[in-house]
């Protein structure tokens, strides 16, 4: 029996990227999985070629930051599946800006992705996931997509580090919240450093326009600040939010689970 076996799970944002390499690992280790994304195209393809692999996946279309939305998905997770044990909040985007130069529109739009959306989902999934969190050593599990710019800061990525940094806490507080109220649901972040995805191209552009570098040069900054030696791939992601959607991390919870080749070692 595989380590998620039988486990139902809720992906955000997973129509590419770390949400659909995420989504194809929950589906290979033996969970049935629901990915969400607002790209409906993208989604409807990552969810075929899962269920063309073997495994159990439905896609629905959500914007993780409509406040009504939230509980019509969950509806539609229980309904299909029968209840749900794993939340990945996932989604997210990716912007630079100086702070002088970056409206307040800017900063709302990316902190209502990347930050509301984490809270949303928590209150949302909190009652499905924890009616069946008995069932499970370690009970269920909400896996929240930080950054390594949860943990330090960056220049001209302010609004991306506020949004990751608040992840991180927000995590913390409701682990103990959880634990205190004697759920058995686990809340635990992830940290990546720069890994290969469309976001990690929209980066390396930006800063070297920043820096007014060639992006082939900024690549090789970036990949040289990773002591491991270059870029980390989707599936180191996905490993990591295979074990803390297992049983295997049934004593693990408000931990971060750095995954970034030694950059903050
Ligand atoms: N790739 C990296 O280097 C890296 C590093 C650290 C953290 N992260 C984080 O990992 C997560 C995934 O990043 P990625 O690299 O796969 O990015 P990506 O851009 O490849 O994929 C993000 C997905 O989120 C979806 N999305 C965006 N806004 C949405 C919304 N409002 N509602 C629903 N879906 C929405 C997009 O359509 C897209 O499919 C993000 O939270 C990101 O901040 C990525």
């Amino acid at each position: 029996m595989s380590r998620i076996d039988g486990k139902i799970a809720l992906v955000t944002g997973a129509a590419r990227g770390l949400g659909a390499a995420t989504a194809r690992r929950f589906a290979e280790a033996g969970a049935k999985v629901v990915i969400t994304d607002l790209n409906e195209a993208g989604g409807e393809e990552t969810a075929t070629a899962i269920r063309e692999a073997g495994g159990d996946c439905m896609f629905l279309r959500q914007d993780v930051t409509n406040e009504a939305e939230w509980p019509t998905v969950i509806d539609a997770v229980v309904k299909q599946f029968g209840g749900l044990d794993v939340l990945v909040n996932n989604a997210g985007i990716w912007m630079s800006s100086s702070i002088e130069e970056m409206t307040l529109a800017d900063w709302r739009h990316i902190t209502a992705i990347n930050m509301d959306s984490v809270f949303l989902g928590t209150r949302a999934a909190i009652g499905a996931i924890k009616a069946r969190a008995h069932m499970w050593p370690g009970g269920g599990s909400i896996i929240n997509i930080s950054s390594v710019a949860g943990l330090r800061g960056a220049a001209f990525a302010s609004s991306y580090n506020a949004t990751k940094g608040a992840v991180k806490l927000f995590t913390k507080a409701a682990a103990l919240e959880f634990a205190s109220l004697g759920y058995k649901v686990r809340v635990n972040s992830v940290h990546p450093a720069v890994i290969q995805t469309n976001m990690a191209d929209a980066l390396i552009n930006d800063f070297a326009r920043i820096g007014g570098n060639s992006s082939n040069e900024t690549r090789g900054t970036m990949m040289s600040r990773h002591p491991m030696g270059g870029f980390g791939k989707p599936a180191d992601i996905a490993n990591g939010c295979l074990y803390l959607a297992s049983c295997d991390s049934a004593f693990s919870t408000g931990t971060e689970l750095v995954i970034d080749g030694g950059m903050t070692a």
